[in-house]
């Protein structure tokens, strides 16, 4: 039995996970990471913190396998993406700490870029909008704002990575500043249609072409790890961002197959194949984890507040005191009772795009209790990935591909029977939940594995995933689009609000 170390590095914990090569979790280890709020709107991490925890756990996981690292085929990483470092290239030293994707900083820039017309550029060239989540305004601030960043920079001095090249570079002792696909496409500097940098963001946004990392697909032997930091050298062979990581370990390989990763927030992504499929319906395209010399796209939607509405139930609300109690609050009533919950306690992401619009609970009643409140806010993460998957069907549709036929879940929230079976009831069409929810590790891992020689095509990985349980929709259409029409009305009045 060969086994694979899959990393992990998320916004909110480093973890290692080994895998075998039946692509089952033999071992698991987790560090949290503290979150650095240095101003409001501003989120950052310590580039060191990253590194050691991930270290940490990576070197847990392989003592808890029983592992030494000659026994190890490949490493694979899966990272938080967008996530901004700037560090030295003589002596390994970050510049700053990490500007961390939700960082909101680069907005006046982006405002500035927008009113230029820089739009259209950025969603040709890199399927993306003008946010100040992706890249390319957080480089530009610390190009800006650390002293003698700038200056560096244009002497070749620096190196700018999101995390998986961060960790590449400290797992290989220095010697690889490479990036995989699906991370470069998050920057807003690179060309997803052409596969390369684009030279004409790059001067839009200022940024030196020094600064940025080789471009490798995600399966790809990168290098071999220092052999200090195991006591042998491993090589690493995969990367990709988390999102598209899952969309892979989830097995959706092929046009339409879709998944939703339920946690603080929802990410629902959909493989379109081959080809650079643009939306016309508020999401954004980008690339897929890549596995071979082909470029391989999908379309994206994220929800800002999921998992997080659970928890204003339990912080702000106090109407529960721990988050698994909100299953047993929320089925305690057959329905929410008319009442709508729209959590847009930082503004609505795709379809919706309104950064402006705040939360609102509707159809309140003197019969309305804190169940049909809770229930409501659970509901509001389906009906919210319901809107993402209609978008994404009609997009589908209209690039005459397939419509999405069902949706693979993974993420904390998938645990939850009562969310997942309203979301197949919206939906129309079945939610498949796998056994092994560790698809983000997972599909690093096989990345990993694939450059590595444990597995040789995806058939062999397609066949590994099972559904654990599979909640069918049980609701009369008419119904679930009733619901879905005054879910839209609701949103009307948050955003007019
Ligand atoms: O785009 C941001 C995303 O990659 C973060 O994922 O799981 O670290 O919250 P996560």
């Amino acid at each position: 039995m060969s086994f694979i170390l899959a990393l992990d590095q998320g916004t909110s914990s480093s973890r290692s996970i080994v895998f075998d090569t039946a692509g089952r979790v033999v071992a698991l280890a987790q560090r949290e990471l503290r979150q650095r709020y240095p101003q409001p709107g501003w989120v950052e991490h310590d580039p060191m913190e990253i590194w050691r925890t991930q270290l940490d756990t990576a070197r847990q996981a392989l003592a808890q396998a029983g592992l030494t690292a000659r026994e190890v085929m490949a490493i694979g990483i899966a990272n938080q993406r967008e996530t901004t470092l700037l560090w030295e290239r003589a002596s390994g030293r970050p510049l700053h700490h990490a500007i961390v994707w939700q960082d909101r900083r680069g907005e006046p820039m982006c405002a500035a870029l927008r009113a230029q017309g820089l739009d259209a550029l950025v969603r040709e060239r890199t399927g993306l909008v003008v946010d100040s989540y992706f890249s390319a305004t957080k480089i530009r601030w610390l190009l800006d704002n650390v002293p003698g960043a700038r200056g560096a920079a244009e002497r070749g001095e620096l190196a700018f990575g999101t995390v998986d090249s961060w960790l590449l570079w400290q797992l290989t002792g220095g010697h690889v500043h490479a990036t995989d696909v699906s991370n470069a496409s998050r920057s807003m500097l690179y060309d997803i249609g052409r596969q390369r940098w684009d030279e004409e963001l790059l001067q839009a946004f200022d940024i030196p072409a020094s600064l940025l990392p080789e471009v490798m697909p995600s399966s790809h032997r990168y290098g071999g790890t220092d052999a200090a930091l195991f006591g042998g050298a491993i090589p690493v062979c995969g990367m990709a961002g988390d999102q598209q990581a899952a969309l892979f370990g989830q097995a959706c390989f092929t046009p339409g197959m879709a998944k939703n990763t339920y946690g603080t927030g929802c990410f629902l992504l959909m493989h379109t194949g081959h080809r650079l499929q643009r939306s016309r319906h508020g999401l954004i395209a980008t690339a897929a984890a890549q596995p071979g010399a082909a470029a391989q796209y999908a379309l994206e939607g994220s929800v800002f507040v999921a998992g997080a509405v659970v928890q204003w139930l339990r912080d702000g609300l106090q109407a529960i005191n721990a988050s698994s109690e909100v299953e047993a609050l929320a089925t305690s009533v057959p329905d929410s009772g008319g009442v709508m919950f729209v959590p847009a306690f930082t503004g609505l992401g795709a379809p919706y795009w309104d950064g402006e619009a705040r939360g609102a609970i509707l159809g309140l009643t003197r019969g309305s209790t804190a169940a049909h409140v809770a229930r409501a806010a659970v509901e509001s993460i389906a009906y919210q990935s319901a809107a993402l998957l209609q978008a994404m069907s009609r997009d589908a549709q209209e690039g005459g591909g397939p419509p999405v036929s069902e949706l693979r879940v993974d993420g904390g929230a998938c645990v939850n029977d009562l969310l997942m079976q309203f979301q197949a009831d919206l939906l129309g069409i079945p939610v498949l939940r796998p056994r092994v929810t560790e698809t983000t590790a997972l599909g690093a891992a096989y990345l990993a594995g694939l450059a590595a020689g444990a597995w040789q095509v995806l058939d062999e990985l397609a066949a590994q995933w099972q559904p654990e349980r599979v909640f069918t929709p049980t609701m009369d259409r008419a119904r679930a689009e009733e619901l879905m029409a005054r879910w839209e009305r609701a949103v009307r009045q948050a955003t007019a609000a």
